[in-house]
Formats: structure tokens, sequence, C-alpha cells
């Protein structure tokens, strides 16, 4: 039997759990894994406010899978990891504009401890391989009266998306894990990739983005590229430097060097029209 009609096996909350070393496990307040919801995000949303922090929610399969700027995200059942964990930041939103690459970077780490090579960040937090994409996150929050910040982290790994699924309904090139690592876990990657986030939330907690940055820019996918940026309306085509301490990037379009907070980054060589 070929690796590609094999089955993924299916989520299993003992398993995750078990492959969770217990320093990092002791951190989840709870874990629970549907069949099926509309978004990992939504329903970790639903929960009362003082009980997500630190839950988290893993779906087999997502009906309304949510992607950044409004895009869909594509969940086929059983196939691929759709999780989301809940967190509490004592600081104001201000202080959070690095959570997006603190999640990416998380991932990634996730994806290097299974065996993945050559997979990169492209800012701020898509993962690229052979600049085709493999995982997403979604980062939603919202600050509370006394000023604390209540976050949702969605991650989504392609792991075995079916060919007939995304061809015609993934807009941008996509690959999946499981096309270079035919054995790989969902259950273990689960499990990395909660202990990885519950690691450098704790410390992007304690001590904000300085520690981290080392770690991103080594899985900077973009850094010493020329690339297409869309932000504010304009198209800029530049050359990335990389990030700031704010986790913005820095883009050199010759006669100056933009420092951008939020933008759409496209590796089109082409020069835009
Ligand atoms: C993107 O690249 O646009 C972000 C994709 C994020 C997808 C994940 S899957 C788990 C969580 N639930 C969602 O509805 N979205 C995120």
């Amino acid at each position: 039997m070929s690796n590609s009609v094999v089955q993924p096996e299916r989520l299993d909350r003992t398993l995750i759990l078990e492959r969770i070393a217990p320093l990092w496990r002791e951190k989840l307040t709870n874990l629970t894994i549907e069949t099926s919801l509309d978004s990992t995000n939504s329903a970790l949303q639903r929960l009362p406010v003082a009980e997500r922090h630190a839950a988290v929610i893993l779906a087999e399969q997502q009906t309304s899978g949510r992607g950044r700027r409004g895009r869909q995200w594509h969940s086929p059942v059983g196939k691929n990891l759709y999780l989301s964990l809940g967190w509490k930041f004592d600081k104001p939103l201000s202080e959070l504009g690095c959570l997006p690459l603190v999640v990416a970077l998380s991932a990634a780490r996730a994806l290097t401890r299974s065996g993945l090579n050559d997979h990169r960040i492209k800012w701020p937090n898509d993962i690229l391989l052979d600049g085709k994409k493999l995982c997403g996150c979604l980062v939603e929050m919202h600050a509370d009266a006394r000023g604390a910040c209540h976050a949702v982290l969605g991650v989504g790994i392609n792991v075995h998306m079916p060919a007939s699924v995304a061809d015609g309904e993934i807009d941008q090139p996509w690959t999946d894990l499981h096309s270079q690592l035919p054995d790989c876990s969902r259950n273990t990657l689960a499990a990395l990739l909660l202990e990885e986030l519950i690691d450098h939330l704790g410390l992007f907690s304690e001590k904000g983005f300085a520690p981290l940055k080392p770690l991103w820019k080594q899985m900077d996918g973009l850094e010493g590229q020329t690339i297409n940026v869309f932000a504010d309306s304009q198209t800029h085509r530049g050359i990335a430097l990389g990030i700031d301490e704010d986790g913005a990037l820095l883009l050199d379009i010759g006669k100056q060097v933009l420092t951008l907070h939020s933008a759409e980054v496209s590796l089109n060589k082409a020069t835009p029209g």
C-alpha cells in the first residue's frame, strides 16, 4: 500500500497529553478534541473568559475555518491539524504586537522537532516550504476593563491535505507535512506545538520579544530577499531587512527604509504592475 492512501491516525487526547513533557503539561488547564465544529478559534472564544487561559481546542474538521484577512482556511475532516490555545496577558495590547511572530516561531520549531528542514517563516506568521504554504496562524485578541488581554492563538498545519480538496480551492501554492515526512503523527505534532507555544508564551510574557528575536532571525524566510509588499493601499518593492524590536517588517526601498506593522507580503519575483 502506498503511503498516500494510509489514513492518518485519529486525534487522541490521551496520546497528546502523554507526549507533552510534564513541565509544560501542568500549565494546560484543559484540552478538548471535537469531531467537527465551525472554527477552533471561535469555539475558544465562546468559552467564558475565565476558562480560556491555557485551554486548548483541537478539531478533526472545521466547517468555517478562518484565515487572516477574512480568508477561509480549508479544513477537511481527519487530515490536518487545527488547534487553538487561549492565553491571558497582564499587559496592554500595545505591548503584544509581536505575538503573531511568537506563535509562528513556535509552530516553526515544532515542525523542526518533527524532523522537517528548510521551512521558513514568511512575515508575519505564515510558514512556507519551498515557497509553498504549510502552516498559517490566526491571532485574535481583546483587552478587558482591567487592562489584561485575552488572546486566542489558532494554528493550522497542512498534514495530509488531499489534492482533491485543495486544488482549485486554495488560491496560493500549498504543501503538506506528510509529503516530506510520511510517518508524521498529528498527535505528536500537536504535543510538540503545545510545548513550544507554552514555552515561548511564558518567555514572551515575562521578558518580551527580545530573547526570541535571534530564534526568529534563524527562521526568517524573507531577510535579504527582494519582495513585494502591499500596505496602506500601496505596493512597495524592496529588500527585506528583517524585523525591528516591535516585530515590524523593515523594507529597504532604496531611498528609505519602511517600517511596516501590517502588510501583505508577496514573494512573486515580478515587478508589480
Ligand atoms: C492564515 O494563514 O490565514 C491563518 C490560518 C489559521 C488557521 C487556523 S486552523 C485553527 C484555527 N481556527 C481557525 O478557524 N483558524 C485557525
